[in-house]
């Protein structure tokens, strides 16, 4: 979480006007704050200009040929503007942003003060910059305990350093100047040419030089870079108010860049989960859901069983995973760290690692023995939509290909999108919209959906929760009865998905029950039934339901936070990369 850039340049004096624009495309990392550091010869310390909110329409007087900026992600102390970074050192000469957690901060600040240091903020991070007065960038990151990403500009050396352990960093390589961010994407505005800073890796970077660094040898590294491939319109909203709508209407297009070239990862895929004893999905949030849906989806089509763990349990049920096992990383960014370190604890078991996910060269892109891109393109909004289409479009495929079935399914997916497609392009996507209407004043809402559905139910459940703050949840329809229909009241809002399978008779007769005790049923299923109070009508589309009983919910969040008057894009107290355990 949080967002770090720098730009240290010989072109020209407006590196913090370019920091903060490179800012304003890692804002997804987290909004609560902002801020950036310039060197000016007209002062004797570093400049600062930093705020609480957001980047939108703000705009620097500062003017200096480097720069470094961070868009923050609350974790220690609150939204202010103290806490906001970059912090300094006690004479203001050296300026840090930092993202991560600084384990040991306590300790290493109780130290800094018995020496005399002054703070100005509650952060973790604050403690670098003090600690840099006294020791040279290396030593100090190898103080730090966690996983942390920290860029320090110095205006007694005029250097700018930056190091990473578990938090991702990249450098950007440009003519006559170089840059460093967080994520790859905010740099392909300025360069395609990049290093990816592995973990214990530093560097130290100028407008002409860039020199990497062994942490734990301090010696000198090779750098080899790599091109970025995209395009920076592949992320601009051309068109649409919100990056939510926009990359909910293209999910057509990402199920068919999946059918045209998926093929050989999927093949490949599969060859190594027929050699695993024991697969599992791992993921959190979304992709977590994505991997539910594809337990049912192995279960159903490749009459194959899959474990499903979310990421920040995983490393629980770690004890049964050995060298024969696989574990398939679930990942639209490939930098949530719980996923991250249920993958690195699972390879030291010994267990083969194979990622699915959307950022080239993110961390468990590069951590996994296999991998494939989930070709969606740039997901700029916090909610996970095209990303979890993408997911669940290669596990059908993936369960078709281990019983040699790839090419049916991947002939019927074109079904899928172009039915995807419809519900968003046509008269169904009206009527959601004026469903929003009925429902954007309700306090809660409920989803129960069976078998494969009930990944429906949570995912659904998640979007209209993480966008709308109204309190939403999904249970499994046989559940209901076990206690949470005691929630059930007059006019209570419940989504039923009704696929036309074998959970169709079970799940009406739980639609009938919460009926019969006052709910308002809205039917999501290709056949209408008199227990609907509203039907949404989906195309029959059976193992590949999940695909588009997730759209419907999708457009509903979007309108629901529209009249709520909520950010579709950036929910509060969310940031999209959850690198932070
Ligand atoms: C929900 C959402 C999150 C992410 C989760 C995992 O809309 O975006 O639940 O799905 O944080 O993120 P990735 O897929 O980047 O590992």
């Amino acid at each position: 979480m949080c967002g770090i850039f720098c730009i240290t340049t010989k072109i020209k004096k407006d590196a913090p006007a370019r920091v903060l624009e490179g800012l304003k495309g890692l804002e997804y990392r987290g909004y609560d704050s902002w801020g950036i550091a310039t060197l000016s010869p007209d002062s004797d310390s570093t400049l600062i200009d930093k705020e609480t909110g957001r980047l939108t329409d703000v705009e620097t007087d500062l003017v200096g040929d480097v720069a470094i900026g961070h868009t923050r992600w609350a974790t220690h102390g609150g939204v202010t503007k103290e806490n906001a970074h970059p912090h300094t050192s006690c004479d203001g000469t050296i300026a840090v942003v930092h993202n991560g957690i600084i384990d040991n901060f306590q300790e290493l600040k109780e130290k800094l003060l018995e020496e005399g240091h002054e703070f100005k903020s509650e952060t973790d991070s604050e403690v670098i910059p003090h600690l840099l007065e006294n020791h040279d960038f290396m030593t100090v990151f190898n103080m730090l305990s966690g996983l942390n990403a920290v860029i320090a500009l110095n205006k007694n050396t005029k250097e700018i350093w930056a190091a990473k352990t578990g938090s991702p960093l990249v450098v950007g390589f440009g003519e006559d100047e170089n840059y460093l961010a967080s994520d790859a994407s905010a740099l392909l505005p300025l360069t395609k040419r990049v290093y990816f800073l592995h973990d214990s890796e530093a560097v130290r970077i100028t407008a002409d030089s860039v020199t990497l660094f062994d942490l734990e040898t301090g010696n000198k590294k090779e750098i080899q870079t790599t091109t970025l491939e995209g395009d920076v319109s592949d992320a601009a909203l051309i068109g649409y108010d919100h990056y939510l709508i926009k990359e909910v209407s293209e999910q057509p297009s990402v199920i068919r860049a999946i059918i045209q070239d998926g093929r050989e990862d999927i093949e490949r895929l599969a060859r190594v989960i027929k050699r695993s004893y024991g697969t599992f999905f791992v993921g959190c949030g979304t992709a977590a859901n994505a991997g539910l849906a594809g337990v049912y989806m192995f279960s159903r089509i490749a009459r194959r069983h899959v474990n499903l763990a979310t990421g920040s349990e995983f490393k629980y049920l770690i004890d049964f995973v050995t060298r024969g096992s696989l574990v398939i990383a679930l990942s639209q960014s490939g930098e949530t760290i719980d996923t991250i370190e249920s993958v690195k604890a699972a390879k030291k078991n010994g267990a083969t690692i194979a990622s699915i996910v959307n950022v080239p060269q993110s961390t468990l892109f590069r951590l996994a023995d296999t991998r494939m891109l989930l070709r969606a393109g740039p997901e700029k909004c916090v909610l996970a939509t095209k990303s979890y289409m993408a997911k669940l479009s290669i596990m059908y495929l993936l369960a078709h290909e281990l019983i040699g079935e790839y090419e049916k399914a991947n002939e019927f997916l074109q079904e899928v999108a172009l039915e995807v497609e419809d519900f968003i392009s046509g008269a169904r996507h009206e009527q959601v919209k004026a469903l929003a209407d009925k429902l954007s004043d309700k306090e809660d809402l409920y989803l129960i959906g069976r078998g494969p559905s009930f990944a429906d139910a949570l995912e659904g459940a998640l979007k209209i929760k993480e966008v709308t703050y109204i309190h939403a949840e999904g249970f499994a329809g046989g559940e209901l009865k076990h206690g949470s229909i005691a929630l059930i009241e007059e006019g209570t809002p419940v989504v039923v998905f009704a696929p036309y399978d074998e959970t169709y008779d079970g799940i009406i007769s739980n639609a009938m029950e919460v009926k019969a005790r006052g709910a308002y049923v809205i039917g999501i299923s290709p056949k209408n039934h008199d227990v609907f109070d509203e039907h949404i009508k989906v195309k029959d589309i059976m193992h590949a339901s999940n695909l588009v009983n997730i759209v419907p919910m999708q457009l509903l969040s979007y309108y629901m936070a529209l009249n709520r008057g909520c950010d579709p894009d950036k929910p509060r107290n969310l940031a999209k990369s959850v690198t932070v355990r």
